[in-house]
Protein backbone atom coordinates (compact mmCIF):
# COMPACT_ATOMS: atom_id res chain seq x y z
CA UNK A 1 0.00 0.00 0.00
CA UNK A 2 1.53 2.79 0.52
CA UNK A 3 5.12 4.99 0.08
CA UNK A 4 6.02 2.50 -2.70
CA UNK A 5 2.58 1.80 -3.73
CA UNK A 6 2.42 3.56 -7.05
CA UNK A 7 0.26 -0.12 -7.73
CA UNK A 8 -2.16 0.73 -5.05
CA UNK A 9 -2.55 4.53 -5.76
CA UNK A 10 -5.84 5.12 -7.75
CA UNK A 11 -4.74 6.70 -10.66
CA UNK A 12 -8.69 7.87 -10.28
CA UNK A 13 -9.74 11.17 -10.90
CA UNK A 14 -7.26 13.68 -11.89
CA UNK A 15 -5.59 11.36 -14.68
CA UNK A 16 -8.95 10.49 -16.59
CA UNK A 17 -8.17 12.70 -19.69
CA UNK A 18 -10.56 16.60 -19.65
CA UNK A 19 -14.52 15.21 -19.94
CA UNK A 20 -13.93 11.67 -20.43
CA UNK A 21 -14.65 10.40 -17.10
CA UNK A 22 -15.17 6.96 -16.83
CA UNK A 23 -18.19 5.36 -18.04
CA UNK A 24 -19.54 3.38 -14.52
CA UNK A 25 -19.52 4.45 -11.50
CA UNK A 26 -17.14 1.85 -9.23
CA UNK A 27 -17.97 1.70 -5.76
CA UNK A 28 -14.44 3.42 -5.13
CA UNK A 29 -15.54 7.16 -3.53
CA UNK A 30 -13.94 10.40 -5.56
CA UNK A 31 -13.22 12.54 -2.77
CA UNK A 32 -10.46 9.38 -2.53
CA UNK A 33 -8.39 10.34 -5.07
CA UNK A 34 -8.93 14.76 -4.68
CA UNK A 35 -5.19 14.79 -4.14
CA UNK A 36 -1.89 11.97 -4.02
CA UNK A 37 -0.13 11.70 -1.00
CA UNK A 38 3.10 9.88 -1.03
CA UNK A 39 2.35 7.26 1.95
CA UNK A 40 -0.87 5.88 2.58
CA UNK A 41 -2.82 3.04 3.66
CA UNK A 42 -5.94 2.08 1.80
CA UNK A 43 -9.93 2.50 2.23
CA UNK A 44 -10.07 -1.49 2.62
CA UNK A 45 -7.44 -1.37 5.61
CA UNK A 46 -9.65 1.52 7.10
CA UNK A 47 -12.91 -0.24 6.35
CA UNK A 48 -12.09 -3.40 7.91
CA UNK A 49 -10.78 -2.22 11.10
CA UNK A 50 -13.69 0.20 11.04
CA UNK A 51 -16.65 -2.34 10.50
CA UNK A 52 -16.03 -4.08 14.02
CA UNK A 53 -16.28 -1.02 15.97
CA UNK A 54 -19.04 -0.49 17.87
CA UNK A 55 -22.12 1.92 16.62
CA UNK A 56 -21.30 6.07 16.37
CA UNK A 57 -17.63 5.28 17.66
CA UNK A 58 -15.50 8.37 17.83
CA UNK A 59 -12.23 7.37 15.79
CA UNK A 60 -9.14 9.26 15.40
CA UNK A 61 -5.96 9.35 13.27
CA UNK A 62 -3.43 11.20 15.02
CA UNK A 63 -1.24 11.18 11.63
CA UNK A 64 -3.66 11.88 9.21
CA UNK A 65 -2.50 12.19 6.08
CA UNK A 66 -5.10 12.33 3.14
CA UNK A 67 -7.79 12.03 5.63
CA UNK A 68 -8.99 7.72 4.90
CA UNK A 69 -9.51 7.26 8.29
CA UNK A 70 -11.69 10.91 9.20
CA UNK A 71 -13.50 10.23 5.58
CA UNK A 72 -14.32 6.79 6.19
CA UNK A 73 -15.27 7.23 9.64
CA UNK A 74 -17.75 9.86 9.00
CA UNK A 75 -19.46 7.57 5.71
CA UNK A 76 -19.93 4.71 8.04
CA UNK A 77 -21.72 7.14 10.46
CA UNK A 78 -18.99 7.38 13.31
CA UNK A 79 -17.42 10.75 14.18
CA UNK A 80 -14.44 11.35 12.89
CA UNK A 81 -11.02 13.35 14.20
CA UNK A 82 -7.76 13.92 12.74
CA UNK A 83 -4.39 15.68 13.11
CA UNK A 84 -1.48 15.96 10.98
CA UNK A 85 1.61 18.56 10.78
CA UNK A 86 1.97 18.66 7.04
CA UNK A 87 -0.38 21.56 5.84
CA UNK A 88 -1.29 19.19 2.89
CA UNK A 89 -2.29 16.99 4.49
CA UNK A 90 -4.66 18.85 6.97
CA UNK A 91 -6.24 20.72 3.93
CA UNK A 92 -6.60 17.67 2.29
CA UNK A 93 -8.29 15.96 4.76
CA UNK A 94 -10.37 18.77 5.66
CA UNK A 95 -11.68 18.83 2.67
CA UNK A 96 -12.61 15.92 2.37
CA UNK A 97 -14.09 15.50 5.90
CA UNK A 98 -16.03 19.03 6.28
CA UNK A 99 -17.24 19.53 2.14
CA UNK A 100 -19.35 22.43 0.97
CA UNK A 101 -21.74 22.27 -1.02
CA UNK A 102 -20.82 21.63 -5.14
CA UNK A 103 -22.70 24.82 -5.76
CA UNK A 104 -20.82 27.01 -3.18
CA UNK A 105 -17.31 25.84 -5.26
CA UNK A 106 -18.85 26.63 -8.26
CA UNK A 107 -19.98 30.37 -7.55
CA UNK A 108 -16.63 31.05 -5.66
CA UNK A 109 -14.54 29.58 -9.38
CA UNK A 110 -17.06 32.13 -10.65
CA UNK A 111 -15.92 35.01 -8.67
CA UNK A 112 -12.26 34.08 -8.56
CA UNK A 113 -12.14 33.97 -12.19
CA UNK A 114 -13.81 37.07 -12.84
CA UNK A 115 -11.53 38.92 -10.12
CA UNK A 116 -8.58 37.38 -11.80
CA UNK A 117 -5.59 39.53 -12.57
CA UNK A 118 -1.99 38.64 -13.31
CA UNK A 119 0.90 40.00 -11.40
CA UNK A 120 3.84 42.15 -12.98
CA UNK A 121 6.25 41.19 -10.17
CA UNK A 122 5.96 38.19 -8.48
CA UNK A 123 9.59 37.01 -8.22
CA UNK A 124 8.08 33.26 -9.15
CA UNK A 125 7.89 34.27 -13.09
CA UNK A 126 10.98 34.78 -13.48
CA UNK A 127 12.40 31.48 -11.48
CA UNK A 128 13.93 28.77 -13.76
CA UNK A 129 11.84 25.90 -12.13
CA UNK A 130 8.60 27.87 -11.92
CA UNK A 131 8.83 28.96 -15.84
CA UNK A 132 9.46 25.97 -16.96
CA UNK A 133 7.24 23.86 -14.73
CA UNK A 134 4.29 25.69 -15.86
CA UNK A 135 3.32 27.85 -19.13
CA UNK A 136 3.02 31.60 -18.00
CA UNK A 137 -0.68 32.17 -18.26
CA UNK A 138 -1.13 28.78 -15.98
CA UNK A 139 0.99 30.22 -13.26
CA UNK A 140 -0.16 33.54 -13.13
CA UNK A 141 -3.92 31.73 -12.19
CA UNK A 142 -2.26 29.45 -9.80
CA UNK A 143 -0.12 32.31 -8.67
CA UNK A 144 -3.61 34.19 -8.09
CA UNK A 145 -5.30 31.57 -6.59
CA UNK A 146 -2.38 30.50 -4.15
CA UNK A 147 -2.80 34.61 -2.83
CA UNK A 148 -6.54 34.19 -2.83
CA UNK A 149 -7.83 31.01 -0.97
CA UNK A 150 -8.08 31.12 2.66
CA UNK A 151 -8.17 27.83 2.82
CA UNK A 152 -7.30 27.46 6.86
CA UNK A 153 -10.43 29.54 7.54
CA UNK A 154 -13.02 28.77 4.42
CA UNK A 155 -14.20 25.69 4.17
CA UNK A 156 -15.24 26.40 0.20
CA UNK A 157 -11.57 27.92 -0.10
CA UNK A 158 -10.01 24.68 1.66
CA UNK A 159 -11.76 21.99 -1.07
CA UNK A 160 -10.88 24.21 -4.07
CA UNK A 161 -7.40 24.47 -2.98
CA UNK A 162 -7.52 20.24 -2.11
CA UNK A 163 -8.32 20.10 -5.80
CA UNK A 164 -5.92 22.31 -7.27
CA UNK A 165 -3.21 20.58 -5.25
CA UNK A 166 -4.47 17.80 -6.54
CA UNK A 167 -4.04 19.22 -10.48
CA UNK A 168 -0.95 20.71 -9.73
CA UNK A 169 1.48 18.67 -11.29
CA UNK A 170 1.45 15.00 -12.58
CA UNK A 171 1.41 13.64 -15.73
CA UNK A 172 0.26 16.30 -17.92
CA UNK A 173 0.87 14.23 -21.42
CA UNK A 174 -1.35 11.74 -19.98
CA UNK A 175 -4.27 14.29 -18.52
CA UNK A 176 -5.55 17.92 -19.40
CA UNK A 177 -6.57 18.34 -15.84
CA UNK A 178 -2.50 18.54 -15.02
CA UNK A 179 -1.18 21.71 -15.07
CA UNK A 180 2.29 21.44 -15.20
CA UNK A 181 4.87 20.58 -17.42
CA UNK A 182 5.11 16.56 -16.95
CA UNK A 183 6.01 15.39 -13.61
CA UNK A 184 5.33 12.57 -11.09
CA UNK A 185 1.52 13.01 -9.38
CA UNK A 186 2.57 11.35 -6.06
CA UNK A 187 5.99 13.40 -5.73
CA UNK A 188 7.17 16.36 -6.30
CA UNK A 189 10.49 16.15 -7.62
CA UNK A 190 13.46 18.63 -6.40
CA UNK A 191 13.89 21.20 -8.79
CA UNK A 192 16.94 21.12 -10.37
CA UNK A 193 16.50 17.57 -11.44
CA UNK A 194 13.17 18.72 -12.92
CA UNK A 195 14.82 20.90 -14.79
CA UNK A 196 17.82 18.96 -16.17
CA UNK A 197 14.82 16.28 -17.19
CA UNK A 198 12.64 18.48 -18.84
CA UNK A 199 15.62 20.06 -20.66
CA UNK A 200 17.02 16.43 -21.92
CA UNK A 201 13.23 15.56 -23.16
CA UNK A 202 12.62 18.87 -24.51
CA UNK A 203 9.96 19.50 -22.81
CA UNK A 204 7.41 22.96 -22.36
CA UNK A 205 4.77 23.33 -19.97
CA UNK A 206 1.50 23.06 -21.69
CA UNK A 207 -0.86 25.80 -21.44
CA UNK A 208 -4.23 24.83 -19.02
CA UNK A 209 -6.37 27.07 -17.65
CA UNK A 210 -6.86 26.17 -14.02
CA UNK A 211 -10.44 27.94 -13.73
CA UNK A 212 -11.78 25.59 -16.37
CA UNK A 213 -10.17 22.52 -14.61
CA UNK A 214 -11.40 22.88 -11.31
CA UNK A 215 -14.92 23.30 -12.49
CA UNK A 216 -14.41 19.95 -14.41
CA UNK A 217 -12.73 18.55 -11.20
CA UNK A 218 -15.47 19.93 -8.70
CA UNK A 219 -18.11 18.24 -11.42
CA UNK A 220 -16.30 14.70 -11.33
CA UNK A 221 -15.44 14.63 -7.68
CA UNK A 222 -19.24 15.17 -6.58
CA UNK A 223 -21.21 13.13 -8.15
CA UNK A 224 -20.57 11.21 -5.15
CA UNK A 225 -22.09 12.33 -2.69
CA UNK A 226 -19.86 13.81 0.21
CA UNK A 227 -20.76 12.20 4.00
CA UNK A 228 -23.43 14.03 6.40
CA UNK A 229 -21.28 14.41 9.33
CA UNK A 230 -18.26 16.81 9.61
CA UNK A 231 -14.89 15.93 10.59
CA UNK A 232 -12.75 17.44 12.82
CA UNK A 233 -8.55 17.92 11.65
CA UNK A 234 -6.49 20.26 13.26
CA UNK A 235 -2.98 21.23 11.91
CA UNK A 236 -0.28 20.23 14.86
CA UNK A 237 2.10 17.42 16.40
CA UNK A 238 0.43 14.22 17.41
CA UNK A 239 2.43 14.48 20.78
CA UNK A 240 -0.07 17.58 21.31
CA UNK A 241 -3.20 15.52 20.55
CA UNK A 242 -4.94 16.14 23.73
CA UNK A 243 -4.82 20.09 23.71
CA UNK A 244 -5.55 20.53 20.17
CA UNK A 245 -8.45 17.94 20.56
CA UNK A 246 -9.08 19.10 24.41
CA UNK A 247 -12.66 18.94 23.66
CA UNK A 248 -12.63 15.15 22.78
CA UNK A 249 -11.26 14.43 26.47
CA UNK A 250 -12.37 10.52 27.30
CA UNK A 251 -14.16 10.73 24.49
CA UNK A 252 -12.24 8.37 21.68
CA UNK A 253 -13.22 4.93 21.37
CA UNK A 254 -10.55 3.81 18.78
CA UNK A 255 -7.50 5.37 17.16
CA UNK A 256 -6.26 3.88 13.39
CA UNK A 257 -3.22 5.21 12.23
CA UNK A 258 -0.35 4.89 10.64
CA UNK A 259 2.88 7.09 11.94
CA UNK A 260 5.12 8.36 9.82
CA UNK A 261 7.46 5.00 9.00
CA UNK A 262 11.09 4.73 10.77
CA UNK A 263 13.59 6.68 8.04
CA UNK A 264 11.93 6.26 4.91
CA UNK A 265 10.53 9.65 3.68
CA UNK A 266 9.93 13.09 4.32
CA UNK A 267 6.59 14.20 3.78
CA UNK A 268 7.03 17.77 3.49
CA UNK A 269 9.99 17.60 1.28
CA UNK A 270 8.15 15.00 -0.78
CA UNK A 271 5.28 17.37 -1.44
CA UNK A 272 6.97 20.17 -1.42
CA UNK A 273 5.09 21.85 -4.65
CA UNK A 274 1.96 21.46 -2.78
CA UNK A 275 2.75 22.75 0.03
CA UNK A 276 4.48 25.76 -1.30
CA UNK A 277 0.90 26.27 -2.81
CA UNK A 278 -0.52 25.97 -0.08
CA UNK A 279 1.49 28.95 1.30
CA UNK A 280 5.09 27.00 1.93
CA UNK A 281 8.07 28.42 0.74
CA UNK A 282 9.14 27.79 -3.27
CA UNK A 283 11.64 25.58 -2.40
CA UNK A 284 11.83 21.93 -1.02
CA UNK A 285 12.64 21.99 2.87
CA UNK A 286 12.06 20.00 5.64
CA UNK A 287 9.43 20.36 8.42
CA UNK A 288 10.43 23.01 10.65
CA UNK A 289 8.08 21.81 13.68
CA UNK A 290 6.44 18.14 14.47
CA UNK A 291 8.73 14.97 13.58
CA UNK A 292 8.34 14.11 9.59
CA UNK A 293 10.59 11.49 9.70
CA UNK A 294 13.30 9.19 12.09
CA UNK A 295 16.43 8.09 10.78
CA UNK A 296 17.24 7.22 14.99
CA UNK A 297 15.28 3.93 15.97
CA UNK A 298 15.31 4.47 19.79
CA UNK A 299 14.34 8.31 18.97
CA UNK A 300 11.71 6.53 17.07
CA UNK A 301 9.93 4.36 20.01
CA UNK A 302 10.68 7.71 21.63
CA UNK A 303 8.58 9.90 19.16
CA UNK A 304 5.92 7.42 19.39
CA UNK A 305 5.79 6.92 23.13
CA UNK A 306 5.18 10.88 23.22
CA UNK A 307 2.52 10.78 21.01
CA UNK A 308 0.77 7.99 23.18
CA UNK A 309 0.74 9.98 25.73
CA UNK A 310 -0.21 12.91 23.54
CA UNK A 311 -3.59 11.01 23.12
CA UNK A 312 -4.30 8.51 26.27
CA UNK A 313 -6.05 11.85 27.61
CA UNK A 314 -8.43 11.41 24.71
CA UNK A 315 -9.41 8.00 25.13
CA UNK A 316 -11.98 6.58 26.36
CA UNK A 317 -11.15 3.97 29.72
CA UNK A 318 -11.12 1.11 27.40
CA UNK A 319 -9.86 1.63 23.93
CA UNK A 320 -8.65 0.25 20.39
CA UNK A 321 -5.53 1.34 18.92
CA UNK A 322 -5.19 -0.19 15.44
CA UNK A 323 -1.71 0.41 13.53
CA UNK A 324 0.15 0.03 9.98
CA UNK A 325 3.72 0.51 11.02
CA UNK A 326 7.04 -0.29 9.10
CA UNK A 327 10.01 1.23 8.13
CA UNK A 328 13.70 0.17 6.61
CA UNK A 329 15.14 -3.20 8.10
CA UNK A 330 12.30 -2.99 10.76
CA UNK A 331 10.93 -6.41 12.01
CA UNK A 332 7.70 -7.84 12.99
CA UNK A 333 9.40 -8.45 16.34
CA UNK A 334 11.41 -5.23 16.63
CA UNK A 335 7.91 -3.48 15.54
CA UNK A 336 5.91 -5.36 17.63
CA UNK A 337 8.55 -4.75 21.25
CA UNK A 338 8.73 -1.16 20.52
CA UNK A 339 4.94 -0.68 20.06
CA UNK A 340 4.32 -2.60 23.40
CA UNK A 341 6.64 -0.90 25.13
CA UNK A 342 5.73 2.32 23.97
CA UNK A 343 1.99 1.68 24.45
CA UNK A 344 3.00 0.42 28.27
CA UNK A 345 4.10 4.28 28.96
CA UNK A 346 0.68 5.36 29.28
CA UNK A 347 -1.35 2.70 29.36
CA UNK A 348 -1.37 0.30 32.90
CA UNK A 349 -3.07 -2.71 30.48
CA UNK A 350 -1.94 -3.46 26.68
CA UNK A 351 -2.85 -6.37 24.84
CA UNK A 352 -2.61 -7.39 21.28
CA UNK A 353 -5.49 -8.44 20.04
CA UNK A 354 -4.53 -9.21 16.30
CA UNK A 355 -1.18 -9.12 14.29
CA UNK A 356 -0.15 -9.54 10.81
CA UNK A 357 2.35 -8.84 8.21
CA UNK A 358 2.19 -7.94 4.56
CA UNK A 359 4.43 -7.42 1.88
CA UNK A 360 4.64 -4.15 -0.44
CA UNK A 361 5.96 -3.52 -3.70
CA UNK A 362 8.84 -0.74 -3.97
CA UNK A 363 7.40 0.54 -7.56
CA UNK A 364 6.69 4.24 -7.26
CA UNK A 365 9.35 4.92 -4.78
CA UNK A 366 12.05 3.77 -6.56
CA UNK A 367 10.75 4.98 -10.33
CA UNK A 368 11.52 8.43 -9.25
CA UNK A 369 13.86 8.01 -7.35
CA UNK A 370 16.52 5.73 -8.50
CA UNK A 371 18.12 4.94 -5.98
CA UNK A 372 15.82 5.60 -2.99
CA UNK A 373 15.49 2.46 -0.36
CA UNK A 374 11.57 1.59 0.37
CA UNK A 375 10.31 -0.32 2.93
CA UNK A 376 9.23 -3.92 2.05
CA UNK A 377 6.98 -5.11 4.47
CA UNK A 378 4.29 -3.20 6.62
CA UNK A 379 2.58 -4.63 9.94
CA UNK A 380 -0.85 -4.61 11.41
CA UNK A 381 -0.96 -4.70 14.81
CA UNK A 382 -4.69 -4.24 17.03
CA UNK A 383 -4.13 -3.26 20.61
CA UNK A 384 -6.98 -3.00 23.43
CA UNK A 385 -5.64 -0.53 25.58
CA UNK A 386 -6.90 0.57 29.53
CA UNK A 387 -5.87 3.65 30.93
C1 LIG B 1 2.20 7.26 7.03
S1 LIG B 1 1.58 8.86 6.85
C2 LIG B 1 -0.11 8.66 7.19
C3 LIG B 1 -0.82 8.29 5.95
C4 LIG B 1 -2.31 8.16 6.13
N1 LIG B 1 -2.62 7.00 6.93
C5 LIG B 1 -2.96 8.05 4.75
O1 LIG B 1 -3.52 7.04 4.39
O2 LIG B 1 -2.84 9.03 4.01
C6 LIG B 1 2.19 9.64 8.28
C7 LIG B 1 1.69 11.07 8.46
O3 LIG B 1 2.20 11.54 9.69
C8 LIG B 1 2.41 12.94 9.57
N2 LIG B 1 3.30 13.35 10.66
C9 LIG B 1 4.63 13.19 10.78
N3 LIG B 1 5.06 13.67 11.95
C10 LIG B 1 3.96 14.13 12.61
C11 LIG B 1 3.74 14.70 13.89
N4 LIG B 1 4.74 14.93 14.73
N5 LIG B 1 2.47 15.02 14.22
C12 LIG B 1 1.43 14.81 13.38
N6 LIG B 1 1.59 14.28 12.14
C13 LIG B 1 2.83 13.93 11.78
C14 LIG B 1 2.99 13.10 8.18
O4 LIG B 1 2.80 14.43 7.73
C15 LIG B 1 2.15 12.08 7.41
O5 LIG B 1 1.03 12.69 6.85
Amino acid sequence: MWIVLGRRLSSGGGSEPFGDFPKKLTMRHRFHSLCPYFAMFPESFVRKHLTLASTKSVVLDCFSGRGTTVFEALQMGHQGLGIDVNPLAVCVSRAKSAAPTVASIRQRIEDLEARFGPSDDDPLLSDEFFRMCFAEPTLQQILFLRRELNWRDNQVDCFIAAMAAGCLHGESHRSQRVFSNRMPRTISTKPSYSVRWWRKHELLPPERNVFEILRAEADFRFACPPPHGTGVVIEGDARKSSTLLADWARSVDMVLTSPPYLDVTHFREDQWLRVWFLGGEPFPCSATEGDDRHANVDRYWQFLAETWAGVAPLLKDTAQIVIRIGGKKMSFEAARAGLEQSLFQSFSRVSCLSESTSDIRNGQLRSFRPNAEGTRREFDFVFSVTA
